[in-house]
């Protein structure tokens, strides 16, 4: 069966966006980026909340193949070749290729996403991917902590949840972000 993923750059005290909604901290310097391409090239299909759907479909007319791509060009080619579906009540049409909207975030519907996929999820967007921990469908966590405490925000992951954690790896980078990947218990 395939996994489900979420990945998540936050601040220190766990924010993926401060109190007035500015991520720019978070942006990833090129081997950051290439560290993510990495773990992002082999996810066939990306599970997207509406709000990160919105930010991340600046990917679908993003420059790619350069004949030396930069992390960015690189990523451009990752993301316009994953299939996308799009959690949304309000979303009438979608602005990329290979993406499809759906209306309600059924437990039993992304169980058989997993069984039928040939190649790993992810999910994206905290307060889809609170829902999808909540309802245990997450297997396995990448959070990328940023060298930053902004105090409050939109939280990488929830309030009243309780999940074991494995720590299967960890990485430093030179910017002084640190990358932990977990495995998600019970
Ligand atoms: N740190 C970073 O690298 C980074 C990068 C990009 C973005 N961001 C930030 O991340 C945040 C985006 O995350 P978010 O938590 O605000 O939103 P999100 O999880 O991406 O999207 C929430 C939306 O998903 C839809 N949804 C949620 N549950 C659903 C369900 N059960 N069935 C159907 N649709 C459902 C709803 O859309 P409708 O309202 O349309 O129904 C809801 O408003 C923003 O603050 C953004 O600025 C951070």
């Amino acid at each position: 069966m395939a996994k489900l993923i979420y990945s998540a750059i936050c601040s220190l005290d766990g924010y993926v966006a401060d109190a007035e909604g500015n991520f720019d901290w978070s942006a990833p310097d090129d081997e950051v980026h290439r560290f993510v391409n990495d773990l992002e090239r082999p996810i066939g299909t990306y599970l997207y909340g509406r709000r990160m759907y919105g930010v991340m479909v600046y990917w679908e007319t993003a420059p790619t193949r350069a004949e030396e791509p930069s992390a960015m060009e690189e990523y451009a080619e990752i993301w316009q070749a994953a299939d996308k579906i799009v959690y949304s009540r309000s979303l009438e049409k979608v602005s990329s290729a290979k993406t499809r909207i759906e209306r309600d975030f059924d437990a039993e519907a992304v169980r058989q996403l997993k069984e039928a996929a040939t190649r790993n999820l992810s999910v994206s967007g905290p307060t889809l991917a609170a829902l999808a921990l909540t309802m245990g469908l997450i297997d396995e966590c990448h959070l990328f902590f940023s060298p930053i405490v902004v105090g409050g925000g939109t939280r990488a992951l929830p309030d009243n949840v309780r999940v074991e954690l494995e720590l299967l790896d960890e990485r430093r980078f030179g910017n002084g972000v640190v990358h932990l990947h977990y495995r998600v218990g019970s």
